[in-house]
């Protein structure tokens, strides 16, 4: 094969290419006592000393339970093809198993309805975080059992809502909730103990697996997919502990779920600790062939040794002259790309990013200014060169079918609480007043452009 030069980065989107919007139910919704919803396991998180930053909850949160027909008029206004949302499992089976919340079901139908009217199509993820605490009590994702609770509430969604939704995510981020859940204890129930975070990884798994066939069975026409965060784990400095610690962290943050569910095994070092918890058939119930691979990216991982880390291994820094995002995370395009690329040729799927973003500090830059407007020129250039990556690796042979910005809106940023803003919509959290940022119109007008010059050629 020769070497030629890739293709123009500049050129037309593919034809269908989908622009979006993402949110979670927990981090949006709120209402979180009324009508018949469930406590989950965010809601002890919130409660418990330590948790969240302030002790922030998602009690009130956006408020989008009251106000979701302003926010889909949001979206309308931004012109995406697609809104990526999730369902809250506790609000719809309270106890997570048994009894369904009607009331709680009726409020996605209304959700679905009113994005279809509005020519904006549902993708609905299963999972993004918010186990029911009855589950927890029960063992969580530690529990084998809880692979099936999951089969049953897809089942529940799928019959419900599967007649107008056909696209579908079985979990948000499975590595980030197993290991900051299980391991280092950043994200609900707070856990730390290695059978446990083996389990969860491997239970997981095989719910997945089982509600790929579910909505195989009962959505006809379901394009189905899974979202992975991945994140080049680089050595803080490069010494024989941090490249150790980097190599075990990258199979939990990077592999641990891609390749059983797409290549049917786990990395090797996963594969070896995890394999008293494996059952014979149980690889074959995982590696269900899905659609396409769901991609949340933001920037590289920085790895140290952490002997006091139950793993070995912890969060070390970025080299000092990097550029960060408000919430400190490093700025690094290329390693976007590469990852766009690395994914092409390890899963052989069409992707589609279905999160990217920037954050900055609450009080920050990112505030109502005099004028009445959000000025976030930090965002739109984040986004300018994240979207140029994705489009050089396009460009390269990365079949990328969409991409979703993070977020909709500002909103309760998990541990962080409401100190962090990812929204290209700002949100008065005392009022709840919602304001479009500068960065949203820039999104509207990429989205405008883009699709006038995939038409226009
Ligand atoms: C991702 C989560 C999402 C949000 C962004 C900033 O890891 O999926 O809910 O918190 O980070």
């Amino acid at each position: 094969m020769t070497d030629r030069p890739p293709p123009d980065p500049s050129g037309p989107y593919p034809p269908g290419f989908v622009w979006g919007a993402s949110t979670s139910a927990y981090q949006i919704e709120g209402a979180a006592a009324e009508d018949g919803r469930g406590a989950s396991i965010w809601d002890v998180r919130c409660r418990t000393r330590g948790g969240v930053v302030n002790g922030d909850t998602g009690d009130v949160a956006c408020d989008h339970y009251h106000r979701m027909p302003e926010d889909v008029a949001l979206m309308t206004g931004l012109g995406i093809d697609a809104y990526r949302f999730s369902v809250s499992w506790p609000r719809v089976v309270p106890r997570g198993k048994g009894a369904v919340n009607e009331a709680g079901l009726d409020f996605y139908d209304r959700l679905i309805d009113r994005l279809l009217e509005s020519g904006i199509e549902p993708w609905l993820c299963l999972y993004h975080w918010d186990l029911p605490q009855s589950l927890q009590d029960l063992g969580g994702w530690a529990a084998r059992d809880c692979a099936g609770w999951y089969a049953d509430y897809a089942a529940l969604c799928a019959r419900r809502y599967g007649d107008r939704v056909k696209r579908w995510i079985t979990f948000n981020e499975f590595s980030v909730f197993t290991l900051f859940g299980y391991a280092i204890p950043w994200a609900a129930p707070g856990i730390v103990d290695r059978a446990q975070h083996l389990r969860a990884i491997h239970h997981v798994n095989l719910a997945h697996g089982a509600g790929v066939d579910v909505l195989r069975d009962l959505v006809p026409g379901a394009s189905i997919g899974a979202i992975h965060n991945r994140q080049a784990v680089i050595p803080e400095t490069d010494t024989p502990e941090n490249r150790a610690a980097a190599s075990l962290l990258d199979e939990h943050w990077n592999l641990a779920f891609c390749d059983p569910q797409i290549l049917g095994h786990y990395p090797p070092q996963t594969a070896e600790a995890i394999e008293p918890h494996v059952q014979p058939g149980d690889m074959a119930r995982i590696a269900r062939p899905v659609d396409w691979f769901g991609l949340n990216h933001y920037g590289p991982i920085f790895a140290k040794a952490d002997p006091a880390r139950i793993w070995g291994y912890g969060w070390g820094d970025a080299p000092p002259d990097s550029p960060t995002h408000g919430v400190g995370w490093a700025i690094f395009p290329d390693a976007f790309r590469d990852e766009l690329l690395t994914i092409q040729h390890r899963y052989r799927l069409p992707i589609v990013v279905t999160e990217n973003g920037c954050g900055s500090p609450n009080g920050g830059v990112d505030g109502v200014g005099p004028d009445g407007a959000v000025h976030d020129p930090h965002r739109i250039a984040y986004l300018t060169i994240y979207n140029a990556a994705m489009r050089d690796a396009m460009a390269r042979g990365a079949d990328v079918r969409g991409y979703f910005v993070w977020s909709l809106l500002d909103n309760f940023e998990w541990g962080s609480g409401y100190g962090q803003r990812f929204g290209i919509v700002h949100v008065d959290f005392q009022t709840l007043a919602r304001t479009p940022k500068d960065s949203a119109r820039w999104y509207a007008d990429l989205i405008r452009t883009a699709k006038a010059y995939s038409v226009g050629v």
